[in-house]
């Protein structure tokens, strides 16, 4: 049967990339044929060989599959800022057609997809859609990479809402420690926990300089199945 996940989070820079690659580590060592996506990937870096997208090339070096770059990520901006605005200036529209096309063709050559989204569940894409639009249309289930942190408990109760309204499932979540000792830590995962009726795939611990395998290995993905 074939798999796939849309890896979203409260906010920017809360660890998607780092679960999503993580995740990939733990399906290839299932051994599965797994294979990242970043559908639209802001703040890429010009290079003489063309637009370096770190994300992009974190999810590739997780996954187990060649495929081509333009199906991992068809669309490379390069403004660090909200993507449709990074879009706008660089000329395009992002057009959720073109991710789902692209999402098709990687999940005909893999077994497992982990697409991650852009920035926080609701970032508008274009004068009419948003991520979780994009999350719909590709009809999978979501993983929640909640960011700990004050303001978190907020941010994932109104995006678990917003799944709900959607008619998302909410597949799991993930409690990411981003910074070091957040106070009353244990009371804020327990407030998930109760709020997002979800289960709590794993926690990661602060720790600099964390690879995606150390993080697989915190993952309960039987609970994914
Ligand atoms: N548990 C952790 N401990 C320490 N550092 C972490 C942890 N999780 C993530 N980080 C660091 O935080 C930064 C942001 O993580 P990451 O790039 O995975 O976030 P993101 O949500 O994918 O960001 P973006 O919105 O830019 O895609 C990275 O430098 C990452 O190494
Ligand atoms: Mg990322």
């Amino acid at each position: 049967m074939k798999k796939a996940y849309f890896i979203t989070g409260t906010d920017t820079n809360v660890g998607k990339t780092l679960i999503a690659s993580a995740l990939l580590r733990a399906f290839v060592s299932r051994g599965f044929r797994a294979v990242g996506m970043k559908p639209v990937a802001a703040g890429c870096e010009e290079t003489t060989g063309g637009l370096r997208c770190a994300d992009v090339e974190s999810l590739r070096a997780a996954g187990n599959v060649a495929a081509p770059p333009e199906l991992v990520n068809p669309y490379a901006l390069v403004l660090p800022v909200a993507p449709h605005i990074a879009a706008e200036r660089a000329g395009v529209e992002i057009g959720i057609g073109t991710v789902l096309d692209a999402f098709r063709r990687l999940q005909a050559m893999s077994d497992v997809v982990v697409v991650e989204g852009v920035g926080g569940f609701m970032v508008p894409l274009n004068r009419r859609e948003d991520t979780a639009d994009m999350a719909q249309r590709l009809g999978v289930p979501v993983i929640l990479v909640v960011g700990m942190r004050l303001g978190c408990l907020n941010h994932a109760l109104l995006s678990a809402q917003v799944m709900k309204q959607r008619g998302l499932r909410l597949a799991g979540w993930v409690a990411n420690q981003i910074e070091p000792g957040m106070p009353f830590l244990r009371e804020n995962v327990a407030a998930l926990e109760h709020g997002l009726q979800a289960p709590l795939l794993g926690e990661v611990p602060y720790q600099e300089g964390l690879s995606a395998d150390e993080v697989a290995g915190l993952l309960r993905m039987a609970l994914l199945d």
